[in-house]
């Protein structure tokens, strides 16, 4: 017997809520589904760490800045809950209107520089649309702890500074990136490569991985350099690569810092695919 309990609406979702809250911590987990060991990985830290874990599936239209993106993103619910297996979880699936009953609902903060650079450059308004969503979400679910992968680093960063703006009491959990065993990064867009794409994918976290053996030789700007040169040579489709600070997301030149992340997107197949790594 599944021991999993669906809600699609948000009042009844916040009445068995009230109820659980009483029992301890309240962990959410928002995805936009098509599920993968990625996700699944945050489920299983939330459930080790709280008494309630909430999922939430929703692809949210507010952050894709691309109409087609958004049309191939893949929908899988019911292949999502049965992933989900035996966990003991609550998975809130909502439709476009419980989510925005006020359809131009929208939270705008000034995040800055970590929200202008990288995939906020090169995908405009999709953090407005992240924001907004995982704001709308926070209230609704008024979690006690939130689990988001370091796969989307960035994201990360926004979320973190969206608490802190919003004065939220949230503890936002980071979670280290699940990785196929060619290195390729989970990804709900996996799905859309062939066979040969997902290989030559592979090659992201190869090239990645390589790159961080040889730092003490190089500046980062150097290092940058040599990378897109790789990438190109093999072929691949480059929308960016990046060598930042952790915390300021500020591009690094001349000096390497602690904990400094390598960061890369680009297309494969028509797919849009984004990695990071930390230099150690
Ligand atoms: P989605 O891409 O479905 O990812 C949901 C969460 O799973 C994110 O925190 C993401 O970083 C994490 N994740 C994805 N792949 C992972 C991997 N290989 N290893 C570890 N964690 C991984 O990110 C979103 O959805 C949306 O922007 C969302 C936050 C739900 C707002 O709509």
């Amino acid at each position: 017997m599944s021991l999993i309990r669906r809600f699609t609406h948000v009042s009844p979702l916040q009445e068995y809520l009230l109820e659980r809250r009483d029992e301890g911590l309240i962990g959410f987990v928002p995805t936009m589904g098509a599920l993968h060991d990625g996700h699944l990985s945050l489920v299983d830290r939330a459930l080790e760490e709280c008494d309630t874990v909430v999922i939430s599936i929703f692809v949210n239209p507010k952050q894709f800045n691309n109409a087609q993106d958004l049309e191939k993103y893949p929908r899988t619910i019911e292949k999502d809950i049965e992933l989900l297996g035996d966990r003991e979880v609550v998975v809130f699936h909502p439709e476009f209107s419980d989510v925005y009953p006020d359809k131009a609902y929208e939270v705008k903060l000034d995040l800055g520089n970590i929200a202008d650079v990288m995939e906020g450059k090169f995908r405009p308004g999709h953090f407005d649309g992240v924001v907004t969503v995982v704001s709308r979400l926070f209230d609704i679910v008024n979690p006690d702890m939130a689990y988001f992968g370091e796969k989307d680093y960035q994201q990360l960063a926004v979320i973190h500074r969206m608490v802190e703006v919003q004065e939220r009491l949230v503890e936002v959990v980071p979670c280290p990136i699940l990785r196929e065993e060619s290195g390729l990064a989970m990804s709900s867009r996996n799905m859309l490569l062939s066979y040969e794409d997902k290989t030559k994918a592979s090659g992201i976290y190869r090239l990645l991985n390589e790159a961080i053996q040889r730092i003490d030789e190089r500046s980062p700007k150097l290092l940058a350099d040599e990378l897109r040169a790789e990438f190109t040579s093999e072929g691949f489709d480059l929308e960016y690569i990046d060598i930042t600070h952790p915390l300021t997301l500020e591009t690094l030149h001349n000096e390497w810092v602690d904990g400094a992340r390598i960061f890369i997107a680009c297309y494969i197949g028509g797919v849009r695919l984004i990695d990071n790594i930390a230099v150690k």
